[in-house]
This record gives structure tokens, C-alpha cells and sequence, in this order.
């Protein structure tokens, strides 16, 4: 049995992307950067590379070595990751030191440590297993994971011997001009063997920079004879976010490989250029998404629909046929055939059952429309609950908050709510019944009958039901 434990070193200060929160909490493509390392190593198991490992070897929940914002990432990761803390923010190599303590508790003792960097998330799982396989394969001392950089690069350049055997990884700030001008680069992806490590690790020296380089291993391992075996990667995969401009260079390769994975899976995209759409996102084939859409957090979206252009979705759940054109949407529910916009606002709570016809310049905030509803024009909803085949007609507005309190609104299946109409909440609209244009509707409307005017009284009730026909007595 093989056993392997990962270490990811989340300890830096991140000060280059001077900011407040943690490096690793920052999101790319709606998602912490700590959270796509996560994903990659938690999926190594079941990679193509990995298959012939997968059922003779052992893993276990990833190891993230933490700093002084330590408690804010084990909010967001809790009971997925271990965790260990590096009190001192002494290089890579005293980061990897400070996981001995838990890693010595884990049983068994793993043999391998897989090491990643929480600040690289382009990395595929399928990269980590290629590291683990030819470390497994070769029996290496260390096998890590290289690139070749278009230079200047801030990358630790690989340095090897004219033989190409590896003799160190020198970092640019101590590398020579020579050096300087190697394009293999270090990504941060290495496979020790267990038992050489940490022992290695302790009586590793701090360098001229005040610091212990986990890459000074390199070194030490060559001039022990250590076999060191190395693999390629793509340079997109190595990619490091130390600053927002590498924040943004990640954020624009990992969009890309959304989109195509989306294209690739029937869903037309007319301008990727102008299109971002997060790690979270299900669209169904045969939808369309025009350009200047942005869709985010966890969001479906179904079959056949368009999208855009123009249109902001987060959060939220839309159907089949569904339309949505020059509009907001934020943890909205939309059901089959539903049409929003142009220039339209779903809040949260809005749900729009089958076929709901909204907008232009219509707003919905935690209300439930019937299916078939229309409201078309200029038309605020909230807090309401509202039937189906409700007409609202433009301008229609739920007064729903009294300054203290947020009130409800009924709207009775098949009511015709008349232009302008103003419903004072708390106020029930009876089923059929009807508003005069410019209604302020104070009072629970009885079904089936109209209201007009300001406070809105009733003009005509409905007619009564006519049971002559049972009784056999006549009724005038
Ligand atoms: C590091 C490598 C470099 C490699 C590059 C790849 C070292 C010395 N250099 O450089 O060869 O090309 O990554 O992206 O390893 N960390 C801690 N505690 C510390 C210092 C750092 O946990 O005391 C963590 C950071 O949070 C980060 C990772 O280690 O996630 C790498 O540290 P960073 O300072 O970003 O190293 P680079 O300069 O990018
Ligand atoms: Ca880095």
C-alpha cells in the first residue's frame, strides 16, 4: 500500500496583493483561490494518470499550513481540510516544517508528501497525479513539477548540469545574469519521500535572504547523489497570484477554459470576449449567450434559453426557454418559458413561475408570480404573492413598506390590476378581481369585483351566482 499526504502552504503574508483579506480567500471565477488547489488535489484519486495507483494507495484530507489569518480560512474550508499553523512566516521550507506535528499524528505514517502552493490554483489534478506517478515510479528522493517561462519571470529557475541532471532551484533574487536566462521554471508542485524530508527539513539552513527556501532541497538532495526526477507542466497551470495583475492573468485563463468547456458541451457563447461565467455555473445545451454577460455563484440555467445581451445573473435558478434580456437577477427562481426584460431586476426571493412575461423596467423581490402572469411595463412587486393569469398593468406599484414594517400583497388568480395602481400593504386582491387605472388600493378587494379612485372603493361587486337553474325558483 502506497500512502501520500498533501501539504498545501498558505502561511505568506500575501502582501503584495495588499489587501485585508486572506490570499487564498480571494475569489477567481467565483471561487477562493485555496478552494481550486483543493478541488485538484481532492480529485487526484481519480484522475487517468493515477489509475493504476488508485486502489493500492492512500490518501488522506489535505493539510493546509496556515498564518495569522488563519481563522478566517478555517471558517470557509472547516471540516475539509487539517490544519496547521506557522507562527512565524519563515519561507516555504519552515511552512512545510511547521505540518511535522500533524502529519506525525496521521495513521499510517504517509511515505510520500505531496506539496502545493495555495497560491497556484490553475493546477490540474491530472498534473498532481503525474508528479505523484513518476515519484511513486522512480522511488525519486523529490519529484517536482517544472515550466518552461517566457523570461523575465519571477519563477525559481531550474538549474541543471550538463548531463541535465537537476543541481537546485535558485530564485530570481539570488540567480546570476546566467541564470537568470534559464526558461525552465519551478511551479511549486513537489513529491518527497517522507523519510528523507523532515529530517532534512530541520537542519536546513537559513539562507542569505533570512529565510528557510523549501526549494533549498534541491540542492542538498543533488549533492547526496538523490535521484531527483522532474516533470513538465504548461506555464498557464503554474501560474502564482502574489499580485492582482496575476490575479487577473489566472482569472482570464481559467474563464477561457470555462467557456470552451461550455461551447464544447452545446452551449453557443457569440463573444467569449465579453462573457464571464463562474466555476459553479450548469447551463443546458442549445442555450445562447449573448455578449456583456456576466453569470455567477451557483447558477442553473436550462436548455434552450437566450442570455443577454447585457444581463447579470447570480445565484439563481432558470428553466427551460427562458429569456433574459438587458437585466439584473440575484438569487431568483425562474420556471420554464419565462421572459425577463429588457432592463428588468429579479431580487432576492423573486420567483417567476411557467411562462411569466416581466418587464420592461419591472422589479420582483421575494414574491411569487403565478404561471401565465403578465406584467409588462414600469411595475414594482414585493412581498406579494400573486396568481396565475394576473394581469398587471404598467406602473402598478406593492407599497409594501410602512417605514417600520415590510407588508404583503395577495393577488388573486386572474385579476386585472389596472395601470398606476398602488397597493397599500398589508392588502389582499380577491381572484378576478379588478383595479381602475390610478387605484390606491387600501383595503382587501372582494373577488371578483372592480375598485377605482383614491382610497379605491368598490364600483361594482360581482354579480351573484345564479342557482335558478338548480332550485328551479326564478331570480330576477
Ligand atoms: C515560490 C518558489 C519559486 C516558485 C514559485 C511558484 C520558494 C522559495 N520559491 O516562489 O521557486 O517558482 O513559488 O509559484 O518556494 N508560504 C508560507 N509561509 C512562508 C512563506 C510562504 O506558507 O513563510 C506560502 C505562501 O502562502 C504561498 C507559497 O508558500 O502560498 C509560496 O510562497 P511565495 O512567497 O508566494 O513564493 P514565490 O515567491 O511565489
Ligand atoms: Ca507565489
Amino acid at each position: 500500500m502506497n500512502t501520500y499526504a498533501t501539504v498545501v502552504l498558505a502561511a505568506g503574508k500575501g502582501t503584495r496583493m495588499r489587501s485585508t483579506l486572506p490570499k487564498v480567500l480571494h475569489p477567481l471565477v467565483g471561487v477562493p483561490l485555496l478552494a481550486h488547489v483543493l478541488n485538484a488535489i481532492e480529485a487526484i484519486p481519480s484522475t487517468f494518470a493515477f489509475a493504476s495507483f488508485a486502489a493500492t494507495t492512500h490518501s488522506y484530507h489535505p493539510l493546509v499550513v496556515l498564518g495569522h489569518e488563519a481563522s478566517q480560512v478555517e471558517n470557509a474550508f472547516g471540516e475539509r481540510c487539517l490544519y496547521a499553523i506557522q507562527q512565524e512566516q519563515l519561507g516555504t521550507g519552515h511552512a512545510l516544517l511547521s505540518a511535522l506535528d500533524t502529519v506525525e499524528k496521521l495513521e499510517p505514517l504517509p511515505q510520500v508528501v505531496l506539496v502545493c502552493y495555495g497560491d497556484t490554483p490553475l493546477v490540474h489534478s491530472e498534473m498532481l497525479a503525474r508528479v505523484l506517478v513518476e515519484h511513486l515510479n522512480h522511488q525519486a528522493t523529490i519529484t517536482f513539477l517544472t515550466a518552461y517561462a517566457t523570461l523575465p519571470s519571477d519563477f525559481g529557475r531550474v538549474v541543471r548540469d550538463t548531463a541535465g541532471r537537476v543541481q537546485e532551484i535558485v530564485e530570481v533574487k539570488r540567480a546570476t545574469e546566467q541564470q537568470k536566462r534559464i526558461d525552465e521554471v519551478n511551479s511549486g508542485v513537489y513529491c518527497f519521500d517522507s523519510s528523507w524530508l523532515w529530517p532534512s527539513l530541520q537542519s536546513l539552513p537559513r539562507n542569505a535572504s533570512g529565510e528557510y527556501y523549501l526549494t533549498d532541497l534541491i540542492s542538498i538532495a543533488a549533492l547526496q547523489g538523490r535521484e531527483i526526477a522532474t516533470v513538465t507542466g504548461t506555464l498557464d497551470e503554474a501560474i502564482g497570484i502574489n499580485d492582482r495583475v496575476q490575479l487577473a492573468a489566472a482569472e482570464q485563463v481559467l474563464r477561457r477554459r470555462i467557456l470552451e468547456q461550455f461551447m464544447y458541451a452545446g452551449v453557443t457563447i457569440i463573444d467569449p470576449a465579453t462573457t464571464y461565467i463562474d466555476a459553479n455555473v450548469s447551463i443546458g445545451s442549445d442555450t445562447v449567450i449573448l455578449p456583456g454577460t456576466m453569470i455567477t455563484g451557483k447558477t442553473s440555467i436550462g436548455s434552450f434559453c437566450q442570455i443577454g445581451p447585457a444581463s447579470t445573473i447570480d445565484q439563481s435558478m432558470i428553466g427551460d426557454h427562458c429569456i433574459i434580456r438587458n437585466s439584473a437577477l440575484e438569487e431568483a427562481t425562474l420556471e420554464d418559458g419565462v421572459h425577463v426584460g429588457p432592463f428588468s431586476h429579479c431580487r432576492p426571493g423573486a420567483h417567476l413561475a411557467r411562462n411569466v412575461r416581466m418587464g420592461n423596467f419591472a422589479e420582483v423581490k421575494n414574491s411569487y408570480i403565478g404561471a401565465e402572469t403578465d406584467m409588462h411595463h414600469f411595475s414594482y412587486l414585493g412581498d406579494a404573492t400573486v396568481g396565475e393569469h394576473v394581469n398587471i398593468g404598467a406602473g402598478t406599484i406593492t407599497c409594501n413598506y410602512d417605514g417600520v414594517r415590510k407588508n404583503h400583497t395577495d393577488i388573486g388568480d386572474g385579476a386585472f390590476i389596472g395601470s398606476d395602481t398602488m397597493l397599500v400593504a398589508p392588502v389582499k386582491v380577491g381572484e378576478s378581481a379588478q383595479t381602475g387605472a390610478g387605484a390606491v388600493v387600501n383595503r382587501d378587494v372582494p373577488p371578483g369585483s372592480l375598485v377605482v379612485g383614491v382610497p379605491a372603493r368598490v364600483l361594482r361587486m360581482p354579480q351573484p351566482v345564479d342557482s335558478s337553474t338548480k332550485d328551479g325558483s326564478e331570480k330576477e
